[in-house]
């Protein structure tokens, strides 16, 4: 799979190198129940090693002593952390940063489990935390219940068909995908053949039917973060082409403070609106952590 991307990625070497080193664990303290320093001192009493992300104050990487586990822990079982991948905690903080949240109500158009969900919850006025497959809405409300948040209605449409019934300030739109990028979990995603091009032309149709409908919903002068866990361009930058193409959005650039590479504008004879070279790409050798892709879009049309 890897090698599928070696024109477009950086440092290649050091890209492969990364992907075959296991994740480094990292949760987020919920600032709903916590603090960070009383979280911290809390897994340090259990033995534990916290050392906090440098780009974001409530997320820090743990080292577990041998044979325990962070979600066996006291603050995990009382809400106070949430377990998460750094590369997860991204797309709610390029949201927080682009718009002041406390009074937006805000649409997340693909939720379960909730990483996401509960992690924008805890500055937003309200959530509708919405996903259509209704066996993982169990998680998605263990998620909010047990971190405590009140401000989240759960929802199991079609995103490709969420109703109009609301207009929302803001959405995020963390699609499926082939998750081609959490190779560092998921060593199967090495093999060339991990994917078909019958199941990736599939996973996009939806994509840009989810994506292109959350956009209708959220008010003009609002935002949309869209993100996946793949180095797909036909998954990252052909989607966000796509309703750019369509005058349903335009790119918003953005920088957290992590290391990232513009999005691509040509791939497998494809040509992209320029445009699309302001969403970011996160690769796995740049920050230590798993792929990531997100564009911070501003509808232009609802
Ligand atoms: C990448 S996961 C979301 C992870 C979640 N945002 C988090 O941070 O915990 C993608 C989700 O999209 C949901 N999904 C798939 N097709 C969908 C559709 N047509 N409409 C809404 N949700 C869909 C899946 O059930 C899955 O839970």
């Amino acid at each position: 799979m890897m090698e599928r991307y070696a024109g477009i990625v950086d440092d290649y070497d050091a890209f492969v190198e990364a992907c075959e080193r296991p994740l480094p664990k990292t949760a987020r303290v919920n600032r709903v129940k916590s603090s960070f320093d009383e979280s911290r001192d809390a897994l340090e009493d259990a033995g534990f090693g916290v050392e906090p992300l440098g780009w974001f104050g409530d997320g820090f990487r743990v080292e577990e002593p041998d044979g325990a586990k962070i979600g066996n822990t006291v603050p995990h079982y009382l809400g106070q952390i949430a377990v998460q991948e750094e590369v997860s905690m991204i797309p709610p903080v390029v949201l927080g940063n682009t718009l002041p949240l406390g009074d937006a109500l805000v649409l997340d158009a693909c939720a379960a489990p909730g990483s996401k969900t509960t992690q924008v919850a805890q500055d937003a006025a309200a959530v509708v935390a919405n996903d259509d497959n209704f066996g993982r809405i169990a998680a998605l409300r263990n998620n909010t219940d047990r971190l405590g948040l009140t401000n989240v209605a759960v929802t199991s449409y079609d995103g490709r068909r969420f109703p109009d019934a609301l207009d929302f300030d803001a959405a995020l739109v963390d699609v499926p995908c082939t998750s081609e990028a959490t190779v560092r979990k998921n060593p199967e995603y090495r093999k060339p053949d991990a994917v078909t091009d019958d199941e990736r032309a599939s996973i996009v149709a939806v994509q840009k039917g989810i994506l292109s409908r959350t956009l209708d919903v959220v008010n003009d002068g609002g935002r949309v973060v869209y993100s996946t866990c793949t180095f797909a361009p036909e998954e990252n930058e052909a989607v966000v082409d796509h309703v750019v193409r369509k005058g349903k959005a335009r790119v918003r650039s953005f920088d957290i403070g992590l290391e990232s590479s513009s999005g691509v504008v040509e791939w497998q004879g494809e040509e992209y609106d320029a445009e699309v070279e302001k969403t970011r790409r996160f690769y796995p050798h740049r920050n230590d952590t798993g792929g990531f892709y997100v564009a911070l879009l501003e509808p232009t049309t609802g």
